[in-house]
């Protein structure tokens, strides 16, 4: 087999065999596929798609590139979560805690950044101490002792799509329905959880555009569930203005303290509240509205939060010690009225160009910098009023922040954050 055909039979638009697949990806894995024509041959897949069949014998070879968690010696339903990503966005950081005080055990692994800012594990990285890299015998103890863990994915668990997701990120094909099916699906079901939810982002701010896209993508993503046997639910969600308030790592985690206490932002909240039912309804087989209930008491009883207390203090994080610069460098409104549309993609890569994203896969995250709007979509502003800030121990000229907000005269009609539920 030569990777030469196989990355042109894919730029004719052919099916590639689960052989040609396994060639490619194994070689990959292995080294004797060099980057330059791995990138090649995902920007045709980016191109010219995938077939079904296609897309199921690449979530199987990656997920078979590497071990398989084994977590049945967990007692209960496992259920697990993830996010297409979006900006702003630490749902984890509230979810987890929130359906682990419902008494669903949540074993969580998480991926560090694709994109403007780090991932779950990047933000958790930014509380002083704290120990995401988990071996797997003391992750299942936790979970069994506090019913909560997250930790990075394991050195062996889907190195396929680590070493893939990483090069992705650096070579304009993140944007594909079969890369990002294949890459979440092949960790989720190596993460070895019972069942998924899976918060698919559809907007300005996330890989899917539009919500026939994302449909597209939970459809598939559910169709890969059925073939290996795993009930999946996916949640249509928008992502056009950032989620919560920051944008960052330390201070996302703040933001994400914020919401567990009660004082989130109220469409973040609503997002947290809803996934959270959909795994508590899974993982207690009861049915969603009350699980809302249940996971509504959590959040108002403030178990939740005591909750992500537990988890930071077991692995290791001083939860007084979380990595946000203390200089504040503020937005300001240069007129008067209400902001009708947040420029969320142009926020974000002010934030990834003050370092709190990657853009190699090498570089370092800077845990501190960030951004935190007070307003939001359809709030009033005045004239000179501060929106937000940015923060960072080095001069930040913020002059051009606020051409990313549209300001007008009359507000706009409120976009839910839950667009559909798919299952
Ligand atoms: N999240 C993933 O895990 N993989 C992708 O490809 C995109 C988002």
């Amino acid at each position: 087999m030569d990777i030469v055909n196989i990355i042109t039979k894919k730029k004719d638009n052919k099916e590639l065999s689960y052989d040609e697949i396994k060639y490619a990806v194994e070689g990959y894995v292995n080294g004797d596929i060099k980057d330059y024509q791995m990138s090649s041959l995902l920007m045709a897949i980016v191109i010219n798609g995938m077939t079904d069949e296609e897309i199921f014998n690449l979530t199987e070879i990656m997920l078979n590139s590497g071990d398989k968690l084994d977590l049945s010696s967990i007692s209960g339903i496992k259920v697990d979560k993830h996010s297409t990503g979006g900006i702003g966005d630490k749902t984890t950081l509230v979810v987890a805690p929130l359906v682990s005080a419902c008494g669903v055990p949540v074993a969580k692994m998480s991926g560090r950044g694709l994109g403007f800012t780090g991932g779950t594990i990047d933000k958790l990285e930014s509380i002083s101490g704290f120990n995401t890299s988990l071996d797997m015998n003391d992750f299942i103890k936790q979970v069994n002792d506090i019913k909560i863990a997250i930790a990075t994915q394991t050195g062996n668990l889907v190195p396929a799509d680590k070493k893939i997701y990483a090069l992705r990120d650096v070579t304009g094909t993140t944007e594909s329905i079969p890369l990002i099916a294949s890459s979440i699906m092949s960790k989720k079901l190596a993460s070895g959880a019972d069942k998924i939810v899976l918060d698919v982002k559809v907007g300005k701010g996330a890989f899917m555009k539009n919500i026939d896209a994302a449909k597209k993508l939970s459809e598939i993503m559910i169709k890969i569930g059925k073939r290996f046997k795993k009930e999946v639910v996916a949640l249509i969600t928008n992502m056009d203005y950032p989620l919560g308030r920051a944008i960052g790592n330390g201070i996302e985690v703040k933001d994400a303290i914020d919401t567990l206490i009660g004082n989130g932002e109220e469409r973040f909240t609503k997002l947290c509240l809803v996934i959270a039912s959909y795994m508590v309804s899974l993982g207690k087989k009861i049915n969603v509205s009350d699980a809302l209930d249940l996971v509504k008491e959590k959040l108002d009883n403030k178990e939740a939060y005591n909750k992500f207390l537990e988890l930071v203090k077991y692995q290791g994080g001083d939860i007084n010690n979380i990595d946000i610069c203390k200089n504040k460098y503020d937005i300001i409104s240069d007129k008067e009225g209400y902001i009708t549309d947040i420029d969320t993609l142009k926020l974000a890569e002010f934030a990834n160009n003050l370092g709190a994203g990657r853009k190699t896969k090498e570089d370092n995250i800077n845990y501190g910098v960030g951004i935190l709007l007070n307003k939001k979509v359809n709030d009033k502003v005045s004239k000179n009023e501060v929106i937000g800030y940015v923060v960072s121990d080095e001069n930040v000229d913020t002059t051009s922040l606020i051409s990313y907000f549209t300001i007008k005269k009359e507000n706009i009609n409120e976009i839910d954050i839950i667009y559909d539920v798919i299952k």
